[in-house]
């Protein structure tokens, strides 16, 4: 029999399988990039999980996630899958892939970069390490691991 931890929702997005600990860092990106919305979410924190022992899982209603948003949250929590419900059905269901460059999503740190001078510029990382995740700017390979601080 299946645990419901939140109520159903609706329509929107489920993002389970976070790591437990990182939902708030996942607030913080989806707080960041959707400011302007006026959508219900929900958090469990240290849900009991098969795969992974302890996880969190964030459910916001009536928003489905731009792909830099997603990527934003695979930086951040790489174990995450990304449902999508339409009419209370889980229509689409998938693992947050990082993909082996990051368009747009993180500013460089360093302010002398081209990144951060010439509009409309987009900032561009490649990945080059994963677990633990490092980026490299396109531009002055800087390299990046605090995400967090350096969100677009
Ligand atoms: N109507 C709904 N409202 C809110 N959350 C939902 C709804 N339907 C499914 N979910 C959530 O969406 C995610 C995917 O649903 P699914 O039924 O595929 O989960 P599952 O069988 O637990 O699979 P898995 O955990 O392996 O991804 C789960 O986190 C589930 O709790
Ligand atoms: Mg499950
Ligand atoms: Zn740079």
């Amino acid at each position: 029999m299946r645990e419901l931890k939140i109520t159903p929702i609706r329509n929107g997005t489920v993002i389970d399988h976070i790591a437990s600990g990182l939902a708030l860092e996942v607030l913080r990106i989806l707080r960041v990039r959707q400011l302007d919305r006026d959508s219900t979410v929900s958090v469990a924190i240290r849900v009991r999980s098969g795969k992974l022992g302890w996880k969190d899982i964030v459910k916001v209603e009536d928003v489905e996630l731009e792909p830099r948003t997603v990527n934003a949250i695979a930086l951040i929590a790489p174990t995450a899958t990304i449902s999508i419900i339409r009419d209370y059905k889980v229509r689409e269901k998938r693992a947050v892939d990082l993909p082996p460059r990051i368009v747009g999503v993180l500013r460089c740190p360093n302010l002398n970069c081209i990144s951060n001078q010439a509009e409309p510029l987009e900032s561009e990382f490649e990945v080059v390490g994963r677990r633990p995740t490092v980026l490299r700017c396109a531009f002055c390979d800087r390299r990046v691991a605090d995400f967090l601080r350096h969100l677009a």
